[in-house]
């Protein structure tokens, strides 16, 4: 990356989080010379990019400010969800999602998919062959009931990058982190508990709260600090809860990573009430923060964070690997993971224990994070530009997902029935939540665009919210005839 394309992130990043509101003078030329040790015309070529992305403008002998001609777009208001322990409903809707079968001309922003046609996956991919081809007998007999050994050394190392210290029989390898979720939940919980969990969140591990017969209570969530520990502390001293499943770095969807010092307070609160965590770190490793932010897990002391991940985010999702750090229910999961699918094969888990050991993960992940973060920039700008002024846009601090949030009058459920006439696909809000709010919501992907196609399929999007407004006037036009 050029200095200058440091500076002008450093400053973009810090307009979006609100750290300069529009109108704010930044800092002088002078000032960034000094901090960032660059020349003069690093600077000035750092504010000539944020000009010409309109995000700042200059004034004549006074310096550089927010621009007031492209306000920055609000992030969504913090959710409101029931605040009850509920059946969670949406199977219907979810697995119409998971069926969609994409065009090959369509723009797709559906799907949390990564972007596969990167060369750094090559070692990856290569290492899959060669044992495909030369060690083919590996994969015939049961192996490790709790995964590779090799490769539950290399997670061991990159848990420490979270400020985990794990020993490789601490791990469990899973079918991905799907089913790393299901395990935890129930090896937590007894059919009937309460789990708490963000409000929106992600779909899958609802759906695992279903399938095992439990309740959610869904507490309230900030698209910036995410979990709100105030709301969380007034359901924990009302209802039993049994366990607590967060997504607190790079959330799915609205891409937040929970303050450090609020992943302590999480911890702490579940240590008072004695409940345990599910804490989901699937997306954790392409944080845009170097080092990546610490884990819940980092903070436990007794045991009672599961830690869930998988390489579906970070490499790919067709290889099926996933893992738990389960703490003090190891022998539970260890027994629930056998019941569920026995073992999981044996190639993939070694291509990936290769793939990191080799040092070819860190330069992948490394590499995606980069296009991830500009996709993100790109994702916003054009939401900017084409959708109604009043939309709110999270801003996620890493992946490659984010939330947006219409005006209360527009229906992102139809929105994604527009949308198969067309060639663009969206997730719609209500999969999201557990009884089918965010209605006006849809979760955006902006991983595998080129910035022509995501421009387009933003400007499709637009065309349909407009029709909505159109074909809303029209009925209200007929209505107010006729009486
Ligand atoms: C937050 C989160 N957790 C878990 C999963 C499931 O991951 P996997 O494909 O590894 O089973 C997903 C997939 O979308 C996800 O977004």
């Amino acid at each position: 990356m050029n200095l200058y394309d440091k500076v002008a992130n450093d400053l973009r990043e810090n307009i979006h989080a609100g750290l300069f509101v529009v109108g704010d003078k930044l800092p002088s030329i002078r000032q960034l010379t000094a901090q960032y040790s660059v020349s003069i015309s690093t600077i000035q070529q750092a504010y000539h990019q944020l000009e010409m992305e309109s995000l700042i403008e200059a004034r004549p002998k006074s310096g550089y400010f927010v621009s007031v001609s492209t306000p920055i777009p609000a992030k969504p208001e913090t959710s409101r969800p029931a605040q009850r322990p509920i059946d969670v409903s949406q199977w219907q809707e979810v697995l119409e999602v998971l069926l969609t079968k994409q065009g090959v001309d369509t723009i797709q922003l559906q799907h949390a998919m990564p972007n596969m046609s990167e060369v750094s996956l090559k070692p990856l991919l290569k290492k899959m062959t060669e044992l495909m081809r030369h060690h083919v007998e590996l994969s015939l007999p049961y192996g490790d009931i709790n995964g590779v050994l090799a490769l539950r050394e290399q997670i061991v190392k990159l848990a420490a990058t979270s400020g985990c210290a794990l020993h490789p029989d601490d791990l469990v390898i899973t079918s991905g982190c799907q089913e790393a979720l299901s395990v935890c939940l129930r090896a937590v919980t007894e059919p009937g508990d309460i789990v708490a969990v963000e409000s929106p969140s992600f779909y899958g591990a609802m759906q695992a709260i279903k399938a095992a017969n439990l309740k959610a209570i869904e507490i309230p969530t900030n698209a910036e600090s995410g979990l709100s520990l105030e709301a969380l502390e007034l359901a924990l001293e009302q209802w039993p809860i049994k366990a607590i499943l967060v997504t607190p770095t790079c959330n799915n969807p609205m891409g937040y990573t929970m303050p450090e010092e609020a992943k302590k307070r999480l911890y702490q609160l579940a240590q008072s009430y004695d409940i345990s965590i599910i804490e989901d770190d699937i997306y954790g490793d392409i944080s845009y923060q170097s080092p990546r932010p610490r884990t819940i897990k980092s903070f436990d002391e007794d045991g009672r964070v599961l830690l869930c991940s998988s390489f579906s985010k970070t490499v790919a999702p067709g290889i099926r690997v996933g893992w738990i750090a389960p703490g003090r229910y190891r022998d539970k999961v260890t027994h629930i993971k056998y019941v569920s699918s026995s073992m999981c094969p044996t190639l993939p888990q070694m291509a990936i224990a290769d793939f990191i050991k080799s040092g070819g993960y860190n330069k992948h992940t490394r590499r995606v994070r980069l296009l991830y973060k500009q996709g993100r920039d790109h994702l916003i700008a054009c939401i900017k530009r084409y959708f109604p002024q009043d939309t709110r846009i999270s801003f996620p601090q890493g992946g490659y997902i984010l939330w947006v949030e219409l005006n209360k009058q527009y229906d992102t459920v139809k929105l994604a029935s527009q949308c198969k006439a067309g060639a663009v696909s969206i997730a719609a809000g209500p999969i999201f939540s557990a009884t089918g709010k965010y209605r006006s919501c849809m979760r955006l992907n902006f991983s595998e665009q080129t910035e022509i196609e995501r421009e387009q399929g933003i400007r499709q999007l637009a065309f349909y919210i407009n029709q909505q407004v159109a074909v809303s006037l029209d009925a209200n036009i007929k209505t107010t005839l006729k009486n």
